[in-house]
């Protein structure tokens, strides 16, 4: 099945041969009824008339200086890079309901959010533990543009009727974004451990050991506060030697840092600016949950959850949380 076999192979689509087929047909459109000349830029993918004999290499005459390449001895450089194809082809829809189809390329758009948000925590963790703290505030910075985007990409699915949603909903089975390896990998990096998360992944041994490495490392979190601490700022033993594999639970002591820090922001320009950075992470992670909770209600109301749980109720819950918890605590006593 085609991701994109509605639209003509000309348009530039994904995978059918990208912008020098669009070039082609700027500079000759070919219709089924334009007779095809020598000088007409044909490709495999352009309609033909019967009458019109086509050889896949692109004429002479139409390489001006100033138009792409056209020909490529095996697939194109850009397909090579982007994968195009294997990409526009793992929508493997299990209904005939129309609506399926952005459900499904909506919920893999944002694992691919997660998977690069998930590379930037990394990259900040990585930095923080180097001191290089530019490095890391720069990861932050992007993973909130990346934020964001994730979060515009509910408008597809933030308004489905429970008619709308059903007529695909049987075709999900068990399956539930509460299953996504990845979305638990963004967890971990917040601090949200839970080893009970690896279970679902049992039968998927790369999937179950990457999770699990994620389990037993510093978050980003603990990677701040043992930045802090290098800083000379008392944060607790406990919070420093605490076991990674837990949730981090928030201690006043680590609140009161923060309430130092932003106390005196002109002493601590630095560390106020990574505490921003953070707590824009926060907020944004914060939105995730709640647009994710408003579809969800919009969608099903109060019914029980593809993956069994109470649904609405139990997402209310989770969207409760806070991430970064003492960086919103802390500025009670600012
Ligand atoms: C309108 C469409 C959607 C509905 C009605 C919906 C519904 C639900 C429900 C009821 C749960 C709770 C677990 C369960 O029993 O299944 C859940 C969890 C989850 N969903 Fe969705 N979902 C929708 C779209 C998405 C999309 C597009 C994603 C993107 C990957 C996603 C990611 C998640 C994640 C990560 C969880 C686990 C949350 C947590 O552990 O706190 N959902 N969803």
């Amino acid at each position: 099945m085609s991701t994109f076999s509605e639209f003509p192979e000309t348009s530039g689509a994904p995978g059918s041969g990208g912008r020098a087929d669009a070039a082609a047909a700027e500079t000759a459109p070919v219709t089924e009824t334009a007779p095809v000349t020598e000088t007409a830029p044909v490709t495999e993918t352009a309609p033909v008339t019967e009458t019109a004999p086509v050889t896949e290499t692109a004429p002479a005459a139409d390489a001006a200086a100033d138009a792409p390449n056209l020909d490529f001895a095996g697939t194109t450089p850009y397909e090579d890079y982007v994968q195009a194809d294997v990409l526009t082809h793992l929508q493997h829809l299990r209904s005939d309901d129309p609506g399926e189809m952005v459900f499904l390329v909506t919920t893999q758009v944002m694992e691919l959010w997660f998977t690069v948000i998930v590379h930037e925590w990394e990259t900040a963790s990585r930095a923080l533990r180097e001191d290089r703290t530019q490095v890391a505030v720069d990861a932050l910075k992007r993973s909130v543009r990346e934020l964001e985007a994730l979060n515009h990409s509910w408008r597809p699915l933030a308004q489905l009727t429970p008619g709308q949603f059903n007529a695909y909903r049987g075709a999900l089975g068990e399956g539930s974004g509460f299953q996504s390896a990845m979305y638990r990998r963004m967890e971990f990096l917040l601090g949200e451990k839970s080893a009970s998360m690896l279970v679902p992944h049992r039968g998927a041994p790369r999937v179950h050991a990457e999770l699990e490495k994620a389990l037993h490392e510093p978050s980003l979190y603990d990677e701040v506060l043992a930045f802090l601490a290098r800083r000379g700022l008392p944060v607790p033993a406990a919070a420093l030697g605490r076991d990674h594999a837990l949730r981090y639970e928030p201690s006043p002591e680590v609140e009161a840092v923060w309430a130092s820090l932003y106390a005196a922001p002109a002493e601590h320009e630095e560390l106020v600016r990574l505490g921003e950075a953070l707590s824009d992470v926060a907020e944004l992670v914060w939105r995730w949950r709640n647009d994710h909770l408003v579809a969800t209600r919009r969608a099903m109301g109060a019914k029980t959850g593809t993956g069994g749980s109470a649904g609405v109720a139990w997402l209310e819950k989770r969207a409760q949380k806070n991430v970064f918890p003492e960086l919103w605590t802390a500025r009670s006593h600012v």
